[in-house]
């Protein structure tokens, strides 16, 4: 089957046309979907349909589908695999997780020591205005880094924490209760060997050998390199949209959404390896 890509901005994402996702992928068009989306990072299927078991089928010519880091206790779903994104309440609970508002940039899973390498997310009802997500090219962000930043960041890690919360600084006071990881600050990517930034306002917390003061300050820095609206691609949700994307090379955000609008993703992963030091 011949497919279309058609790149989604000048530095990050293409959409993919010809693909039905609820259909098996042959060796040789799994071995073509990996190489553009090592290329372009964020994949974009447009008006897929797919059931829950075709859902944790649909990464699968990228890895292994991957499990869940929230505890369970600490969710309002039973699937091991699939998390509802969504703002819709029963009973008044969420019925999934992040259910609201504005997210800050983040990777996915960067506060844990073996992060899942994609994640995937695939809408049901999405609201008519907000909600986006955006992405961002860490490789790009890297290559436009000062020398200096590039300099001060080189072999060093970071520490990366997640308290479920989507928009606040992250805190060094509440480390013995939240979930955290040291990750190298700049990673090489396994596949494409290139050198990418792993730092985001969301997680990236303090950097190692520095003194915490001082490296809020280069993290602020560095962010604006990483947050730079030149490498960046907004995706404005249409139903039976399925993106996919390398949480190695890339972060996202959401932005801000009303809450009377209604907002169903499903999400789920795909496993990963310990992230290689550049
Ligand atoms: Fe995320």
């Amino acid at each position: 089957m011949d497919i279309e890509v058609i790149p989604l901005s000048s530095s990050i994402g293409a959409e993919i046309r010809g693909v039905n996702l609820s259909q098996p992928i042959s060796g040789k068009l799994q071995h073509k979907l990996l190489q553009i989306w090592h290329k372009h990072l964020v994949l974009l299927f447009r008006g897929q349909k797919l059931s829950d078991k075709e859902l944790w089928k649909s990464g699968d010519w990228i890895g292994q589908l991957g499990r869940r880091s929230r505890p369970i206790e600490r969710r309002h779903e039973n699937d091991p695999y699939i998390m509802l994104v969504s703002n819709i309440r029963k009973n008044g609970k969420p019925i999934g997780s992040l259910p609201d508002g504005e997210m800050w940039f983040h990777h996915d899973m960067a506060f844990v020591d073996v992060p899942h390498k994609a994640t995937f997310l695939y809408s049901i009802e999405v609201p008519q205005h907000g909600g986006n997500t955006k992405f961002a090219n860490m490789y790009d962000a890297f290559d436009r880094l000062p020398h200096q930043l590039k300099k001060t960041l080189s072999g060093k890690r970071v520490l990366q924490l997640f308290d479920y919360k989507e928009t606040s600084q992250p805190n060094l006071e509440e480390l013995h209760n939240v979930e955290h990881a040291w990750q190298p600050a700049i990673i090489q990517h396994p596949d494409t060997g290139r050198k990418a930034l792993y730092i985001n306002r969301l997680m990236t917390a303090t950097i190692e050998g520095i003194p915490h003061d001082e490296a809020r300050k280069i993290i602020a820095e560095v962010l604006f390199y990483a947050e730079h609206p030149s490498i960046i691609y907004e995706h404005v949700w249409k139903t039976g949209d399925f993106l996919v994307w390398d949480n190695r090379c890339s972060s996202h955000a959401r932005t801000d959404f009303s809450t009377a609008e209604r907002r169903l993703l499903k999400r789920g992963m795909v496993e990963g390896a310990p992230l290689i030091s550049a």
